[in-house]
């Protein structure tokens, strides 16, 4: 090739590159919560920015251990909503990324402990609290008493009535393992989900299946976060939710940056956009019914009353550590999974 027709070819591949369009940014989003209100935020999003999202939901302990599993060629970008004890546990083996965002100053109070707690690798978005709902004409029909504490899910007139998650799938399951050890003490805790396993149909792996199957008269009972029954009421199930009489956990579902992100521009754009007034006031949408961190936005007023449930100090410290984790679910698969019904 001469040099002259060396230099046009040159020019001509400039002029091709020049006019080709940009490629769209895009994100990838492991999604925790409810599939309805994730497809909802990743539409919003991207009518917001342009940005290309790519979803897919797993629940809490699966995407932690994805995240794991995804150390060393990490897949995703941003991990958005799931409870907040895999998301600390995630932070504490640095498979996620410190970043201070923007907004961090316009967020609850618990919402930011969250954040100063983990090193600033998570971020508060929501708090949930936990408890059971059970279908109200299945239990009429079996003539079954009215349940209204942890402690009667675990007598044997709820034989093979009662439905939960398993704790290492499910972040619902694990705050419940978590908040029965703070309200018992471990020994009395293991006992009583050893006495509530006989009672248990199914342990499913996400968190919000057993309250779904309550609603549809698959089980009477399904242990869940209480806006999760609250969803299926306003979808016209009938379901009661019980706070139980004992007290009762929470949690912060939390967002966190993926550590080594390929699209970490846009990581970052969702990050703060998901803490936005705007982002935040979608959740109703979805009916999804959490309180918001964002603390210009109100709860839902269908949301449950924080002034009807007696809640625990959960201690995020000690249950959000990966050793925790490790022990408690080692010892719920050694001495309850199995055991005979
Ligand atoms: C539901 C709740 C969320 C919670 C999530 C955890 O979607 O509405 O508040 O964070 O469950 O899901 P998991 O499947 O991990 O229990």
């Amino acid at each position: 090739m001469t040099f002259k027709s060396r230099l046009l070819v040159t020019v001509a591949v400039a002029a091709m590159s020049a006019s080709a369009p940009a490629a769209a940014e895009t994100l990838t989003l492991y999604c925790s919560p409810q599939i309805e209100w994730c497809q909802l935020v990743i539409e919003e999003f991207q009518k917001a920015t342009g940005i290309e999202v790519a979803m897919t939901r797993k629940s809490s302990g699966e995407t932690y251990a994805q995240l794991k599993a995804e150390k060393d060629n990490p897949k995703g970008d941003v991990w958005w909503g799931g409870t907040g004890d895999p998301h600390l546990q995630a932070a504490e083996e640095k498979l996620t990324l410190e970043y201070k965002s923007p907004m961090l100053d316009k967020l609850r109070p618990w919402a930011q402990q969250q954040a100063k707690q983990s090193g600033y690798r998570t971020v508060g978005i929501y708090l949930g609290v936990l408890g059971y709902g059970y279908n109200t004409e299945l239990l009429a029909k079996k003539g079954l008493p009215e349940p209204k504490c942890w402690a009667d899910l675990a007598k044997p007139e709820y034989k093979g009535e009662v439905q939960i998650a398993n704790p290492n799938s499910s972040g619902t399951s694990y705050t419940t393992l978590a908040t029965m050890v703070q309200l018992m003490g471990e020994d009395k805790a293991f006992d009583f989900l050893k006495a509530m396993h006989k009672n248990v149909n199914q342990y499913t792996k996400s968190g919000s299946a057993p309250i779904k199957a309550a609603a549809r008269g698959e089980t009477v009972i399904g242990v869940s976060f209480l806006h999760d029954v609250v969803t299926e009421i306003v979808e016209g199930f009938p379901l009661k939710s019980v706070s139980p009489c004992e007290g009762t956990g929470y949690e912060i579902g939390s967002m966190s940056i993926i550590k080594g992100a390929r699209h970490m521009a846009a990581a970052k754009k969702f990050y703060d956009w998901a803490l936005t007034p705007e982002a935040q006031s979608l959740m109703v949408k979805a009916k999804a019914y959490q309180l918001p961190s964002n603390a210009s936005v109100d709860a839902p007023p269908q949301a449950p009353k924080a002034s009807a449930t007696k809640l625990i100090d959960y201690d995020f410290a000690k249950y959000g550590s990966s050793e925790e984790r490790r022990r408690l679910l080692a010892k719920w698969d050694k001495e309850v999974k199995d055991l005979p019904r």
